[in-house]
C-alpha cells in the first residue's frame, strides 16, 4: 500500500503494520500524519471483510519514540478554534480506530507521550518495549490533552492513577505502565515487532466476525448498564449462528480438523 505523509503502511499477510515515520521529530503527530492514520484505517475497512487485514498494528520509526506527541510546532501558532478543531480530528481518528473491525495494537518502541499515548489509548491494547516511557505532559505546555487522553486514560488505568499522571505531567517507564494495567505486556526492546506480530497471529487465526463482535462489545459494552451491555452481547450472540463462520468452527472442532475462517 502506498506511503502517505509521514505514515508507512505495510500489509504482511494478515496483518497490517502502520509505522509513524518522522523519526527526527520523535514521529510527533502534526494533522497530517494525524490523518494518514483515520485514512489509511478507512481505507483498509472500506474493504470486504475477507481481505481486510485481521488485527493491524500501530508502531513508531526509530529506536527513541513511538510518537512524542502532538507536534508542538504546529500547536504554537493555533487560534483556540483551530486548537478545539484539531481536538476533535484526534476523537475522529481515534474512533476510526476504535470503531474498525480488526484489532488495532499499539507496538510502543519509545517515548510515547501526549498524543501518542493518546494514540496508543485508542488502540485496542498495548505491548511495550521495555525502552517504553509514557506520559501526558500537556499541563506543562499550559494545555490538556486533546485527543481524548483525560477520558481513556482514566478508563484504562482508573480515575485515581490518571489523575495524578495528567496533573503531574510525570512520565512512567514500560514496568510502571504495566503495573497500573497501562500496558499488556512488556518486552525486550529488539523482539518488540516479533511478539506484537505473534500476538496479531494469533488473533488472525479467529474469525474475523467473531473478533468483530468482541471488539465491538468490549467496547460499547464498558459504556453501557450492564443489563443492555448483556442485551447486546445476546444479540451478537445470535447473529453469529447465522455466519458461516460459526457453522465452519464448530464443524470443524467436532470433525478434529483446523478451521477455516472466510470472514461470512
Ligand atoms: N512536537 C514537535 N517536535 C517534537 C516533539 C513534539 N511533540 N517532541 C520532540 N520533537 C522534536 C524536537 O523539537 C527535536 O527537533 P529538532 O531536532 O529539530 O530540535 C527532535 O524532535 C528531537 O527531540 P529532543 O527534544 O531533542 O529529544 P530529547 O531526547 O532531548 O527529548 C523528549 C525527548 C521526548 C523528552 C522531548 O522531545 C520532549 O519533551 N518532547 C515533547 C513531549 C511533549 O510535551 N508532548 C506533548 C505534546 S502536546
Amino acid at each position: 500500500m502506498s506511503v502517505e505523509s509521514h505514515l508507512i503502511v505495510n500489509e504482511d499477510g494478515p496483518l497490517a503494520v502502520f509505522t509513524l515515520n518522522r523519526p527526527d521529530k520523535l514521529n510527533a503527530l502534526d494533522s497530517a500524519l494525524l490523518g494518514a492514520i483515520g485514512h489509511a484505517t478507512s481505507e483498509l475497512m472500506a474493504r470486504p471483510m475477507a481481505t481486510r487485514p485481521r488485527a493491524v498494528l500501530v508502531t513508531g520509526a526509530g529506536d527513541k519514540a513511538f510518537a512524542a506527541g502532538a507536534d508542538i510546532a504546529e500547536l504554537a501558532g493555533l487560534s483556540a478554534a483551530e486548537a478545539r478543531a484539531l481536538s476533535e480530528h484526534g476523537h475522529r481518528v481515534g474512533r476510526t480506530l476504535e470503531e474498525a473491525s480488526f484489532p488495532v495494537i499499539a507496538a510502543v518502541n519509545g517515548f510515547a507521550l501526549g498524543g501518542g499515548l493518546e494514540l496508543a489509548l485508542a488502540c485496542d491494547f498495548i505491548i511495550a518495549s521495555e525502552k517504553a516511557r509514557f506520559g501526558l505532559p500537556e499541563v506543562g505546555l499550559g494545555l490538556v490533552p486533546g485527543f481524548g487522553g483525560t477520558q481513556r486514560l482514566a478508563r484504562r488505568v482508573g480515575v485515581g492513577r490518571a489523575r495524578e499522571l495528567v496533573y503531574t505531567g510525570g512520565v512512567i517507564d514500560a514496568e510502571r505502565a504495566k503495573a497500573i494495567g497501562l500496558v499488556n505486556d512488556v518486552v525486550p526492546h529488539a523482539e518488540l515487532l516479533a511478539r506484537a506480530r505473534a500476538v496479531g497471529t494469533a488473533i488472525a487465526a479467529r474469525a474475523p466476525l467473531a473478533v468483530a463482535a468482541a471488539k465491538r462489545l468490549i467496547r460499547e459494552g464498558s459504556e453501557a448498564d450492564l443489563r443492555v451491555a448483556n442485551q447486546l452481547e445476546s444479540e451478537a450472540f445470535g447473529a453469529l449462528f447465522a455466519t458461516r463462520d460459526a457453522k465452519e468452527g464448530t464443524s470443524a472442532f467436532l470433525a478434529k480438523r483446523p478451521p477455516a475462517y472466510d470472514g461470512s
